[in-house]
């Protein structure tokens, strides 16, 4: 166990990095934080902001010779850099485990070889692999395999030619073909384990998206227990499967008929589980830093029914074609007692930019849902 007093290392400085660093500094821990932008939100709190590039093998080496531990926040960090790091102090979670969410290639198979239900789908790593587009695979979406994130890399097709023109649009990088599946709604469930093989999960999210974004989640999921009961068993196998130690997102489909298909998996927290630092015992940030540092884990119980609203940067701008930004008033969202105001400290706002989120907490869901709305109503978000 690494007692509190000790230096930790995260890779990557952005909000997750960040809302990291606030909890681990709770608990006592001085962090480094290594992100090559001099303005990151992480590297704003951290004891210590190395500013280099990931593969920076001097800065890797200088952050293993600081820290008793090095955790990530983003799937990108080049698996190398977090192979290199593990030879000299402990890096949860694995470069394996990382090096399989990182790309949807891998990380497809994996899901597929160890028997949990996905989406249809092929790789396309060639031109020729866009001929001969089974029809049951259309409609369908085209993912880069690698660096694809809050939507983007992905080109919905509805017929064979669109795949190989959507292909040859995302410039013939490797890709998976998917089917587009008739969705009810989308759950995540957040999971921890530890490096003593000991594991946690916290109530399934119910998340809304708006133009492949996180516009909402909702905790717990409006959905039948039985169902959330094989979500959480399904994401605790992932967790073994993947033999991994850290905090890991499973994002889910339920299909119009009922079924759970793994979508994607994050291997560090994410953003359907913010809800947890105001509505949980434990946040997902806590308990990464937990693991990360040997000991307990913390309780996962709910204590609190949560809409977690996500703050985007078109709300600093008047109107859709403005140009300036502005700060939006946060007078309305404050003045709700059980509104949870988080912002990233992020410099510049731009459309589609993850600023902060707002957490409302409440007796129950329904109550939790309408001051979400009028959240929503106050900063002039849509309602999806
Ligand atoms: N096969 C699919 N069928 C239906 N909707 C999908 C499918 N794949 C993705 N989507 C929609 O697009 C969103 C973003 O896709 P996802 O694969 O999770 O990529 P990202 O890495 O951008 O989060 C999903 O949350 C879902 O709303
Ligand atoms: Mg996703």
């Amino acid at each position: 166990m690494i007692p509190p007093g000790h230096w930790l290392g995260m890779l990557g400085g952005g909000q997750l990095g960040r809302m990291f660093t606030h909890a681990a500094q709770a608990l006592g821990y001085r962090i480094l934080v290594l992100d090559p932008d001099p303005h990151s939100p992480a590297g704003a709190v951290a004891d210590r902001h190395l500013q280099a590039k990931y593969d920076d093998s001097e800065a890797l080496d200088e952050l293993a010779r600081s820290c008793a531990a090095v955790t990530t926040e983003f799937e990108n960090v080049p698996a190398g850099a977090l192979d290199r790091l593990a030879r000299a102090i402990p890096a949860r979670p694995s470069a394996n485990a990382v090096r399989i969410a990182q790309d949807r290639e891998l990380e497809k198979s994996f899901l597929a070889d160890n028997g949990f239900a996905v989406a249809p789908f092929r790789v396309l790593k060639c031109a020729a692999d866009c001929a001969d587009i089974p029809p049951g695979l259309l409609p369908g979406i085209v993912k880069t395999a690698r660096l694809g994130y809050d939507g983007k890399g992905q080109v919905g097709v509805g017929t064979a030619a669109d795949v190989t023109d959507a292909f040859r649009g995302l410039h013939g990088q490797p890709c998976v073909l998917e089917q587009r599946v008739p969705l009810a709604l989308e759950v995540s469930v957040l999971v921890a384990r530890s490096a003593s093989d000991r594991t946690a999960v916290w109530p399934i999210a119910e998340n809304r998206h708006r133009d492949g974004i996180l516009d909402v989640s909702i905790v717990p999921a409006r959905i039948p227990e039985a169902l959330a009961a094989e979500a959480r068993a399904l994401g605790l196998r992932v967790a073994e499967r993947l033999d991994y130690q850290g905090v890991l997102c499973v994002e889910m489909f339920v299909t119009t008929d009922g079924r759970l298909l793994i979508n994607e998996i994050a291997p560090r927290p994410h953003n359907s589980g913010h809800w947890s630092i105001d509505g949980a015992f434990t946040s997902q940030f806590e308990q990464q830093c937990r693991v990360l540092a040997g000991l307990p884990l913390g309780d996962t119980t709910q204590h609190t029914p949560a809409v977690m609203i996500n703050l985007l940067g078109d709300i600093w701008f008047d109107a859709p074609a403005a140009k300036a930004t502005r700060e939006p008033d946060w007078a309305g969202v404050l003045a709700d007692p059980r509104a949870k105001l988080h912002l990233y400290g992020k410099r510049e706002a731009r459309r589609g930019r993850k600023m902060g989120h707002v957490t409302c907490l409440a007796g129950d869901v329904g109550a939790a849902l309408a001051a979400g709305a009028r959240v929503k109503r106050n900063l002039g978000i849509p309602e999806v």
